[in-house]
């Protein structure tokens, strides 16, 4: 039976949240994961927190692609992964739930691929659909039927970070169509996607983006109201492991099949 894997941002890692849970690690081609499994409604969910058990890899520094090898090894089909993000967007208010549907890559010092030749051809995955729209429909579902402000669409701005952004970069981000803004879901995203994983973001909005809001930004701020959301992220990712079918078979999962499939 195939398994999901919840790869959890700034905040959100919370070792009570399944039952039976367990740490473990797995040594991949590109590097060592950590991660905590568990069961929840008799399905098999993985748990990796993105910025590592003490959060001390910052965004630039994750190991994006050890991360998501190691997903794939433990059998994991459909990635929920969560993150904060600033707003570029007035109808994104902090406290909402966005769910990402395209994003614009800003990052500029990381490896984004697993074809780089050699054993692994030269590929250019399709990304036309980046965030599986089943996923999302899934969670659009679970978040309403929780009384969650939910939009489901959203273009999210990749920077490179770690620094946050200046308003004249904002300002730019929002001309380009940027809605809100991150540093870590690219290349999560499209990684996951040559790997041949369902994959879905929920954003979580923390802050406006620097301009946008009246005061600088501080991590404090991010963190706070991460916080606060923690309880409604995790009731809701609790309610989506419920809504997803692990024997579902959707187009992300044949994403390379014009290259012969992915190979572990
Ligand atoms: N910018 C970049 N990343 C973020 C922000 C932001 O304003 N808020 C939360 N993560």
């Amino acid at each position: 039976m195939s398994a999901i894997a919840i790869i959890g941002g700034t905040g959100v890692y919370d070792p009570n949240m399944f039952d039976t849970m367990t740490e473990s690690s797995l040594m991949t081609p590109y590097g060592e994961i950590h991660y905590v499994c568990g069961t929840y409604e008799g399905k098999t969910v993985y748990f990796l927190a993105r910025h590592g058990r003490d959060h001390s890899i910052p965004p630039h520094k994750i190991n994006y692609r050890a991360n998501i090898w190691g997903l794939k090894k433990l059998g994991v089909k459909f990635i929920v992964s969560t993150t904060a993000v600033g707003s570029l967007d007035q109808n994104f208010g902090p406290g909402h739930f966005v769910l990402t549907d395209q994003f614009l890559d800003f990052t500029k010092n990381r490896v984004n691929t697993f074809y780089e030749g050699g054993d692994r051809p030269v590929a250019h995955v399709d990304v036309t659909e980046p965030y599986s729209p089943e996923l999302r429909g899934i969670v659009e579902n679970a978040a309403k039927s929780l009384g969650l402000t939910v939009h489901n669409g959203g273009t999210y701005v990749c920077t490179e970070g770690p620094r946050f952004e200046s308003p004249a970069e904002i300002r730019m981000y929002a001309m380009l169509g940027g809605q809100t803004v991150g540093m870590t879901n690219v290349p999560e995203v499209t990684l996951a996607n040559e790997a041949e994983m369902a994959y879905m973001t929920i954003s979580m909005v923390t802050n406006y983006a620097a301009g946008i809001s009246k005061s600088a930004l501080t991590h404090g701020e991010v963190v706070d109201m991460m916080q606060q959301m923690a309880e409604q992220l995790q009731s809701l990712v609790k309610e989506v492991i419920k809504g997803i079918d692990v024997n579902a078979d959707y187009p992300a999962h044949h994403r390379m099949s014009e290259y012969g499939g992915f190979q572990l």
